[in-house]
């Protein structure tokens, strides 16, 4: 049996391949340019196979993207809530890997603890994706940085600047930054930094990444600001609030960007906290593209899983 192919994190995969379902996203989305919601696209490249979207945590665009991304792909999705699984009462992680194996094609989850994902993938013999967890949210970069060549052209070489807590969307911009080869500037308080283990990757791989307390100098002529909610799912609130306020990306901000700079935000967001409503909702805002982005993207990290790039 060969090895199945995961999507755990984005410093897991080769660049070529990243590259290959950056442009398998584009394509797909192209493809069906027009078509209605409902409809397939053509190729139905995953009619028969079936994934179970497993969540520790709530979710509305992982859920109904993956969700949409199988039916127009000609697959299934089956939806699972892990607390209504045997998982919720004690069952082991192997044993429920062993079992899906049997029965779909493959298994995306979203943990509130990353090494379940490990743990998921090592006794499955089915792709296991990651779709968001305390440490990472590789699937949100892949539609982030088709959303950004969408609206600005090759994202390499170009400056993407962070405002904000330095959470798991942070080490995936971190991966993202020495895979695709841009510059990411991190502004955010001493008390968030970034986690160190994704900053040890970077240095190794000689990627642009820079940590910062001044979020102006992070933006300083960036091609893109994108910050993310004060407070994750998991996380306390705390002193949050406090220490994050110096980094609210608000209109001052964006004019130390470039002038032609976009603004991005994963969702769901707090307006007024990490942005303002005058950025979130202005002219430089591409925040509901980047979330339609997930469902083609997702389509691509399926399709690569699955074996159905190229074939
Ligand atoms: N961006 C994102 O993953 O959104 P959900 O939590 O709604 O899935
Ligand atoms: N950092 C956020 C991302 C939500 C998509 C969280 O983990 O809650």
């Amino acid at each position: 049996m060969t090895n199945p192919t995961h999507f755990l994190d984005l410093h897991e995969v080769s660049k070529s391949d990243l590259r290959t379902m950056i442009d398998d996203g584009i394509a797909v989305k192209k493809a069906r340019a027009g078509f209605p919601k409902g409809t397939a696209d053509t190729g139905r490249s995953l009619e028969g196979h079936t994934l179970a979207a497993i969540f520790e945590f709530p979710s509305t665009r992982t859920r109904v993207s993956f969700d949409m991304a199988m039916r127009q792909l000609g697959g299934d999705t089956m939806v699972l809530n892990s607390a209504d699984m045997q998982l919720g009462r004690g069952e082991s992680i192997a044993d429920t890997a062993q079992v899906l194996s049997r029965f779909v094609d493959a298994i995306m989850l979203r943990t509130d603890n990353h090494s379940k994902l490990i743990e998921l993938a090592e006794n499955a013999s089915i792709p296991i994706i990651n779709g968001l967890s305390n440490n990472s949210h590789p699937c949100q970069l892949m539609a982030d940085v088709m959303t950004f060549e969408e609206h600005k052209g090759p994202i390499t070489n170009k400056v993407v600047a962070w405002s904000g807590d330095g959470n798991n969307m942070v080490t995936s911009w971190i991966h993202a930054a020495g895979q695709f080869d841009f510059e990411f500037r991190i502004a955010c308080p001493k008390e968030l930094t970034p986690d160190q283990r994704a900053l040890d990757w970077a240095k190794e791989m000689g990627a642009s990444v820079y940590v910062t307390q001044s979020a102006e100098e992070a933006a300083a002529g960036a091609d893109c600001l994108v910050t993310d909610t004060w407070v994750s799912m998991g996380d306390d609130a705390g002193d949050r609030h406090n220490m994050l306020a110096p980094f609210q990306i608000d209109e001052k901000l964006m004019e130390k960007a470039a002038t032609d700079a976009i603004f991005m935000h994963c969702l769901p967001a707090h307006r007024e906290e990490e942005a303002t409503a005058a950025v979130m909702d202005g002219p430089q805002s591409v925040i509901f593209d980047e979330a339609e982005n997930r469902l083609h993207a997702q389509k691509a990290v399926l399709r690569w899983c699955l074996g159905k790039i190229g074939e």
